[in-house]
């Protein structure tokens, strides 16, 4: 009797270190759903004033957004996204 408590002691442990290590593996709904306008909103303000996307053409997003994703620790997807949301909401 005490030997199959332990032995499902361990099962259970097991269960619960394997769900863990495979949920640390996948990219987190939260980020990887979000708009470029979203990352912008929440990443573009964080040590200065979120840039109105007006402000410059697509060439100067380019260079510019570029240099950012340095600063902000963005992935290339979420760079990509900003890019993406700034090259459209210029044109407005
Ligand atoms: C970790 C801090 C940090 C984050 C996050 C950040 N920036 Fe910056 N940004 C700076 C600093 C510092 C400067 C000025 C010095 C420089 O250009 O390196 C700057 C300058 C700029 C400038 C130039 C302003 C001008 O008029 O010359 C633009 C445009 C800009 N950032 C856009 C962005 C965008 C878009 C994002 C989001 C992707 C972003 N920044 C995120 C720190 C940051």
């Amino acid at each position: 009797m005490k030997i199959k408590i332990k032995l499902l002691y361990i099962l259970v442990s097991a269960l619960i270190v394997s769900t863990a290590i495979m949920n640390a593996c996948k990219t987190p709904e939260a980020i990887s759903s979000k708009s470029g306008a979203q990352l912008w909103g929440e990443n573009c303000n964080r040590c200065h004033n979120a840039p109105d996307p007006s402000t410059y053409g697509d060439d100067q997003w380019e260079v510019i957004v570029e240099h950012m994703r340095q600063k902000a620790l963005l992935t290339d997807t979420e760079i990509a996204k900003v890019l993406d949301f700034m090259k459209t909401a210029n044109k407005q």
